[in-house]
């Protein structure tokens, strides 16, 4: 990876990314691609070039990339599950026909392509404890169609014209400087900053709902770690389970309350969040992943939270 776009760079993901992508491959290679409307700012903006790439427009993805002679894009633009619901043509017109978009570009420019999945791509009929990186994939959500969806066709691009394409998928990803949108495991975010503002938490999912979790540091490293392997390690690549924690709202809630003893918690739970969350996996087999390209997460629950306590303090001045 030379020279590289992150599509949806204004994003949860992709505004931590950029950032790390720039430190890791320097600043001027690394373009920030956004919609109007999402703009980049501060740091982000400041850093590095960046120019308006909407996923939905092919022309404007390949104009950036002969641009910049771009040689990976990270496609990170998506609606989340929750969200997914409410505007499922938006879902599949961002999540798939954006897709197609740069894989077509990727092919006709020969870039390498990570595009996330997620735990959103399994469903009730998937085994839910130990998940497996091969097995049953029948989502019941729009974001989970999207996300299989993702996986074969990246895939397909793979096998038919050998574009470079590589994926994870992600669990629940936590994080301090942009705030997630309309997903199922927000929950696990917004607790934070109740905590750090002194608020009671109200937890729209069920006491003992198990989901997969990870710090952001850990999501950036796995992403980068993928792209950067030598391929013929890979034996999978669209796209491999990843974990670092698996944990229900009353244990995330006690370990916060170690460090926040005044904190307080109450059940209001949201019948769509709580089904969504009830047809992913407990928790992934992440086996392949280490195996094939070292995946290891440095976050568990305890350190992540020590972290997120202190950035958030630092950040609302606490
Ligand atoms: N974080 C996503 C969501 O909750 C799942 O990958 O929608």
């Amino acid at each position: 990876m030379k020279n590289i776009l992150v599509i949806g760079s204004t994003g949860q993901i992709g505004s931590e990314l950029t950032m790390e992508l720039r430190r890791r491959y320097g600043n001027s290679q690394v373009i920030a691609g956004y919609v109007t409307g999402a703009e980049p700012k501060g740091e982000l903006k400041e850093s590095g070039p960046s120019a308006i790439v909407d996923v939905t427009d092919c022309d404007a993805i390949e104009s950036t990339v002969n641009k910049y002679h771009i040689d990976a894009i990270y496609n990170l633009a998506a609606l989340l599950s929750v969200v997914a619901e409410s505007k499922p043509a938006l879902a599949w017109k961002v999540g798939i026909d954006g897709l197609w978009n740069v894989l077509e570009v990727a092919r006709k420019c020969k870039c390498a392509v990570f595009t996330p999945s997620s735990i959103g791509s399994f469903g009730t009929e998937t085994p839910h404890v130990k998940t497996p990186q091969d097995t049953i994939q029948r989502p019941h959500t729009m974001y989970g169609v999207t996300k299989v969806t993702t996986e074969l066709l990246s895939d397909y691009y793979h096998m038919k014209y050998g574009v470079d394409t590589r994926s994870v998928r992600f669990p629940g990803i936590i994080s301090n400087v942009t705030p997630p949108g309309g997903g199922t495991t927000d929950y696990a975010v917004d607790i934070y900053y109740a905590a750090v503002k002194g608020e009671t938490f109200v937890c729209p999912l069920r006491e003992g709902t198990l989901m997969d979790m990870m710090y952001m540091p850990d999501a950036l490293n796995a992403a980068i770690s993928l792209m950067e392997v030598d391929p013929s390690h890979l034996k999978h690549r669209n796209s491999f389970n990843i974990t670092a924690m698996s944990f229900s709202p009353e244990v995330i809630y006690a370990t916060i309350k170690k460090y926040v003893p005044d904190f307080r918690m109450v059940y209001e739970v949201d019948s769509l969040k709580q089904s969504i969350a009830d047809s992913w996996p407990d928790c992934l087999d992440d086996t392949c992943a280490r195996e094939e390209w070292g995946w290891s997460p440095k976050y568990d629950l305890d350190t992540m939270t020590v972290d997120m306590l202190e950035k958030l303090k630092a950040k609302f001045n606490k």
